[in-house]
C-alpha cells in the first residue's frame, strides 16, 4: 500500500471510530481489509480503497471501519472488576440509591454482549437485595454488526469457557446445537443500542456506573481525553467509572481519579462531583 493511501485510511478511521492506526499496524489493514475486498467483489485493497476515496457508499465505509475495530470480549473479563461490582458497588448503590430504588449501568463499547451480560448475571444473582428495584443496563457499540451479535446472544463453546463459571453457564445458558444462548431473562435486562464514543452521549442519560473497558487503548491522547470528559458529563457526582487494566485517567483528564484501593475504578474528581451537584441545583 501506498503512503497516500495508508494516510487516506489512517485519517478516515481516526474520523469515524477514533482508531488511530500507526504505521506499524499497517499489517493489520492487509488482514482486516482483505475480506471486505473480497465481499464487496474488489480485485484487492488498493481498488477498495479507491472506492472508499470517491465516498459514494456509505454502507462501503461503515464496513471498513467496522472490521478494522478489535471486538474480542469474554464474560467476567479479568474478575477483578466484576467481583469490585458485585462487592463494593453494587453495596454502595443500594445504600445510596434507596431512596429512589433505582440506578443505571452503561457497557460503552460493549462488543458481543458478554460485559453486559456478566453485569446482569451479578444482578441476578444478588435478586434479593434488588427486590422492587428497577436497575437499567444500556450497553453501546459503534459497531451494528457485533450489537446484532450481541442481542442474538448466542456464543460458542470456546466464548463461554472464557471466565463463565460452569455454575452460571448451566443456570442462565441453554445449548443450541453446539452453541450456547443466554436465557431470555437476562437478554431483557439489556437493552442494545448503537453509538459512537466521539459522539455527544448527552442523549443517552446520566448514569451510576460506566464501563468502558479496553476501547480507549486503541485512541491516541486528545481523543482519550474527549471521550473521558464526555464520559464525564453523563456520570452521577459519586458515580463509578471502570477502565480496562491497561487503561487509565492519569496523563490523559483530570475529570477523574483513580479510587484508592480499587485498581480500574475511577471516581470524578472533588472539584468536577461538587460542581456537578451544584448545577443540579
Ligand atoms: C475490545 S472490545 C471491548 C469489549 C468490552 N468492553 C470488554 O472489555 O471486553 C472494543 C469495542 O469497542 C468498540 N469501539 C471501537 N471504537 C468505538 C467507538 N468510537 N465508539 C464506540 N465503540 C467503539 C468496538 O466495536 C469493539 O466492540
Amino acid at each position: 500500500m501506498n503512503v497516500s493511501d495508508f494516510e487516506f485510511i489512517a485519517k478516515l478511521l481516526k474520523d469515524r471510530s477514533g482508531l488511530a492506526l500507526t504505521k506499524d499496524k499497517a499489517y493489520l489493514l492487509e488482514s482486516r481489509l482483505n475480506p471486505v475486498a473480497r465481499k464487496w467483489n474488489f480485485a484487492g485493497i488498493d481498488e477498495l480503497i479507491q472506492a472508499l476515496r470517491t465516498g459514494k457508499d456509505e454502507k462501503l465505509t461503515v464496513d471498513v471501519v467496522e472490521a478494522m475495530t478489535t471486538n474480542e470480549s469474554f464474560f467476567f473479563r479479568d474478575q477483578r472488576p466484576f467481583e469490585q461490582f458485585r462487592t463494593i458497588v453494587l453495596p454502595y448503590l443500594l445504600e445510596h440509591r434507596a431512596a429512589q430504588k433505582s440506578f443505571r449501568v452503561w457497557s460503552a463499547a460493549c462488543s458481543s454482549g458478554q460485559e453486559p451480560y456478566t453485569l446482569a448475571m451479578i444482578l441476578k444473582e444478588e435478586a434479593a437485595k434488588l427486590a422492587g428495584w428497577r436497575v437499567e443496563i444500556l450497553a453501546t457499540d459503534l459497531s451494528s454488526e457485533i450489537l446484532d451479535k450481541a442481542r442474538e446472544g448466542l456464543y460458542s463453546q470456546f466464548e463461554v469457557q472464557r471466565g463463565l463459571p460452569v455454575s452460571l453457564l448451566v443456570k442462565y445458558f441453554k445449548q443450541v446445537g453446539d452453541r450456547w444462548q443466554i436465557s431470555d431473562e437476562l437478554r431483557s435486562m439489556v437493552q442494545y443500542r448503537p453509538f459512537n464514543l466521539l459522539d455527544n452521549p448527552a442523549s443517552l442519560g446520566r448514569f451510576d456506573v460506566i464501563f468502558c473497558r479496553n476501547v480507549l487503548i486503541y485512541f491516541d491522547p486528545p481523543t482519550k481525553a474527549k471521550v473521558l470528559d464526555n464520559i464525564a458529563q453523563q456520570m452521577a457526582p459519586d458515580g463509578f467509572l471502570y477502565l480496562g487494566g491497561a487503561e487509565t485517567v492519569i496523563g490523559t483528564t483530570d475529570r477523574f481519579e483513580p479510587m484508592p484501593g480499587q485498581r480500574g475504578i475511577y471516581t470524578l474528581t472533588k472539584a468536577n462531583a461538587a460542581a456537578k451537584v451544584k448545577a443540579a441545583g
